[in-house]
Parts: C-alpha cells; sequence; structure tokens
C-alpha cells in the first residue's frame, strides 16, 4: 500500500467530460477518477451523478462535494457515508440562474411565445401587457438562487411572493410558508417560478392539482409556469392537460422528468412550452473548483465547512 498522501480528490461524475474539472483541481491535490487499490487514500470526493456505493468504499473521505447547487444527486445514494456533503454556492452560478428566471419571466410577462408566433405569420396585432407591477411572480423556494432571483425580479418592479416549507422573510417578498400557506400562495401568483430542491417531500408537487390554484384572471390572458429547479418535481402528463385545458397558458422548462427530455414528448413541439437542455445555471468549474479548493484548505486548516447539507432536510 502507498504512503498516504492528504488531499487526495476522487473526481466521479457522469454525463459530461470531467477534464477541466481534473485539471483545475489538479492545483495543489492528487486527482483520481476511480479509487483503483487505494480506496484508503482518497480524502474528498467531488461528484456529480457518481456510481452509488462507490464512496461507502473511501474509509479516509472527509467531505463529499457537489459539482452544482442541487444535492439530490448525491442523497440519493443508499451507501452513502456519514462525512459532511458540501453544496456549492457560487455568484456565477447563482447570477446565472437569475439571468434565466429574469429572462423566463419578461419573455412569458412581454408575450414573448404570442409574438414570436405572430411574427411567424407576418401578423401585425397586439396583446395586453400589464406593466410590471401588476404581474405577480411567485417564486417556489427561497433557498439561495430563489432569494436572488426575487432581488432581481422586485428590482425590475413585480410584485415578487415566495413560499416556503418552513417561514422565511426575505426584503420585499411577501412570504407563505407551510401547507396553509400554498393555496394563498398560488392564488395570488400569475407566472411561478420553480426553485425548490428535491427531496422526497417535494417530489411531483407541480401537478394538476397544484396548478389549477395559479391565477388565471391576470392581464396576461393566463398562469404561466418556469421549472428551473428539478426535474423530478414536476409531473409533465399533468402539465401537459393543464396547457391544453387553460389551466396553464404557457410553460418555460428546464428540467424534465427524464433527462435528456425524450425525443418522443410532447413538450419539445407544444407551441406554448419553451424547452432548454438542463442549461439554465451550468456549472463552471473555472468558478467553481476555486471554491471547493478553499474548503479543502478550510478543513485541513481545522476550520467548518461551508453550505454544509442538512441531510435530514434534504438540501
Ligand atoms: C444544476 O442542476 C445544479 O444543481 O447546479
Amino acid at each position: 500500500m502507498s504512503e498516504r498522501k492528504p488531499g487526495r480528490i476522487l473526481l466521479s461524475v457522469q454525463g459530461f467530460e470531467p477534464k477541466k474539472w481534473q485539471d483545475l483541481l489538479s492545483a495543489g491535490h492528487e486527482v483520481v477518477l476511480s479509487p483503483g487499490g487505494e480506496a484508503d487514500a482518497i480524502d474528498y470526493a467531488v461528484v456529480w451523478k457518481h456510481e452509488h456505493g462507490l464512496l461507502a468504499k473511501l474509509p479516509g473521505l472527509k467531505a463529499i462535494f457537489s459539482i452544482g447547487a442541487g444535492v439530490d444527486h448525491v442523497l440519493s445514494d443508499p451507501d452513502l457515508p456519514d462525512v459532511p456533503v458540501v453544496r456549492v454556492v457560487a455568484s456565477n452560478l447563482t447570477q446565472h440562474m437569475v439571468d434565466y428566471v429574469v429572462w423566463r419571466v419578461t419573455d412569458h410577462h412581454r408575450q414573448g411565445i404570442f409574438y414570436r408566433s405572430e411574427q411567424a405569420r407576418g401578423n401585425w396585432r397586439d396583446r395586453t401587457q400589464p406593466p410590471s407591477p401588476d404581474v405577480s411572480v411567485g417564486i417556489l423556494g427561497l433557498g439561495e438562487l430563489g432569494r436572488a432571483a426575487a432581488k432581481a425580479l422586485i428590482a425590475i418592479g413585480y410584485d415578487v411572493k415566495g413560499w416556503t416549507r418552513t417561514p422565511r422573510t426575505v426584503d420585499g417578498v411577501e412570504t407563505f410558508s407551510g401547507d396553509e400557506g400554498l393555496t394563498p400562495f398560488l392564488n395570488a401568483t400569475d407566472i411561478l417560478v420553480v426553485l425548490l430542491p428535491h427531496t422526497p417531500a417535494t417530489e411531483g408537487i407541480v401537478d394538476y392539482e397544484l396548478l389549477s390554484r395559479l391565477r388565471r384572471d391576470n392581464g396576461l390572458g393566463g398562469a404561466c409556469l418556469i421549472n428551473a429547479g428539478r426535474g423530478k418535481l414536476q409531473k409533465e402528463a399533468d402539465i401537459l392537460r393543464a396547457l391544453d385545458d387553460g389551466t396553464l397558458k404557457e410553460a418555460s422548462l428546464d428540467v424534465f422528468e427524464t433527462e435528456p427530455l425524450p425525443r418522443l414528448s410532447p413538450l419539445w413541439s407544444h407551441p406554448r412550452v419553451f424547452v432548454t437542455p438542463h442549461a439554465a445555471a451550468t456549472s463552471d468549474a473555472t468558478h467553481l473548483v476555486p471554491l471547493m479548493l478553499e474548503q479543502m484548505a478550510r478543513l485541513e486548516r481545522g476550520e467548518p465547512l461551508q453550505n454544509v447539507v442538512d441531510r435530514a432536510a434534504g438540501y
């Protein structure tokens, strides 16, 4: 067995090329893509959809770092070892999400889907566009991303509301919480933005019944849905039903129950659905790796880790 080398990182990812992450993490650390015969010499794991059971085989593991704001892909491992799981909180990732939410909210508000289809037909036809203070944007989930999106939407004039599982106050946002707060929140929301984490408690929360409680008698001509959280929060058959019977006017979906979105999904070609390929806030190694390295350095200095996930809550 080789001599134990502190700071060795296991980089375990699926779905993208790990080279850039590996190169950047290598600054001062040895990085391996599989534990090989030296499982006991791994100190840290940096993961995106790692193979379940893999981390349980690393007896010297000190912390797990999620590539990405969501940690459902880590916590879904039934054999996850009992070491801290660290979520990424990066201004670059947050800003990307804010950009996406502002883009989709303003597009639904200013009737982008309608005008693009009228342009394609050469139709000069106006449609009501109330000013932003008359449009209520309800954010489901006021974590790092939800709060940052709320702040940006308030700055451009929207009436912003927010819902959280447990009570929370956020400047300038009318907040609602718990089961009893969900109906009044939805009843007052024209454009729903979903930024919840995926946990057993939130799975499938965006269903027909929830969508039917949104405000439809608004100046936009119906309720709109934006999901940039996780696909497993939504029931796509229910979204399609709601779109087709007028419960929902339009939707912008960045995440899906199955990703990549299957080629035969009717969402691809629905005229009132805007699809992006889980691209709202992509994790960028250049911005995220220095934050991970800093956290490892904190641990080596005996300082507490930041942004540690609450495993019981699931985020
Ligand atoms: C992306 O989906 C993330 O969790 O950051």
